[in-house]
């Protein structure tokens, strides 16, 4: 295991564990992202994973990390070393990977951005947990299992925390944060494309409020 592992695995823990929801957010024109972190840390929800799948992605990280100090800022979909690098630069805090290769592993041990690598089954878990990651993403999760595949996996692997996040919304979320190994959710639903578009900064708030009050 990397040498500075337990560190950023304790600084991921700090960043993603506050509020029960980090915010994935797909955001086509950077220049909405600093109305739309403000409106979900309005809403209580610190957490921002911007996923880098649109060109405006990398914009977006920078606007935030540099205007919404409240805001962690992270980059998801993180697929590759040269996308590790791209969000550090940028300025995200942490990094989410739908799934685990060697390569970006291999990167991640050298940077200084913390890492949430993403795995669906024990084994890559257990593959994740040998190289000093007890924090991981769980994805897909409802199409890999759900709230029971994550109970099952508690028993055998109780060290292990994860991240559920697939196909988890305001109404399945409590379930799975009442498991004992789940940290936090991820989920798209506090920023519907649609809302976004509208800038409606509001209605986004109050979806942040009540994902916020999940675990209240
Ligand atoms: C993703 O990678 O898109 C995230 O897991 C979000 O999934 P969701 O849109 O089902 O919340």
């Amino acid at each position: 295991m990397n040498a500075s592992m337990p560190h950023k695995q304790e600084r991921l823990q700090a960043i993603l564990a506050p509020a029960p929801v980090v915010a994935v957010v797909t955001i086509d024109d950077a220049g909405v992202a600093v109305a739309l972190a403000q409106a979900l840390i309005d809403g209580g929800i610190g957490a921002i994973e911007i996923t880098l799948r649109t060109p405006a992605a990398l914009d977006a990280i920078r606007a935030i990390a540099r205007d919404v100090p409240q805001a962690a800022v992270g980059a998801g979909t993180v697929l590759s070393a040269t996308d590790l690098h791209a969000a550090a630069a940028a300025g995200a805090r942490f990094a989410v990977s739908p799934g685990a290769s060697s390569a970006l592993l291999d990167a991640a041990d050298t940077s200084t951005l913390p890492l949430l690598p993403g795995a669906a089954t024990a084994s890559e878990a257990m593959r994740l947990s040998e190289r000093g990651y007890c924090l991981q993403k769980f994805f897909p999760a409802e199409p890999a299992g759900g709230v029971e595949y994550l109970r099952a996996l508690a028993g055998p692997l109780p060290h292990i925390c994860f991240c559920p996040t697939g196909g988890i919304r305001v109404d399945n979320a409590a379930a799975y944060l009442r498991l004992p190994n789940v940290a936090c959710v991820g989920g798209s639903w506090l920023t519907p494309p649609a809302l976004v578009r509208a800038q409606d900064w509001p209605a986004v708030t109050a979806l942040a409020r009540a994902a916020a009050a999940l675990r209240g």
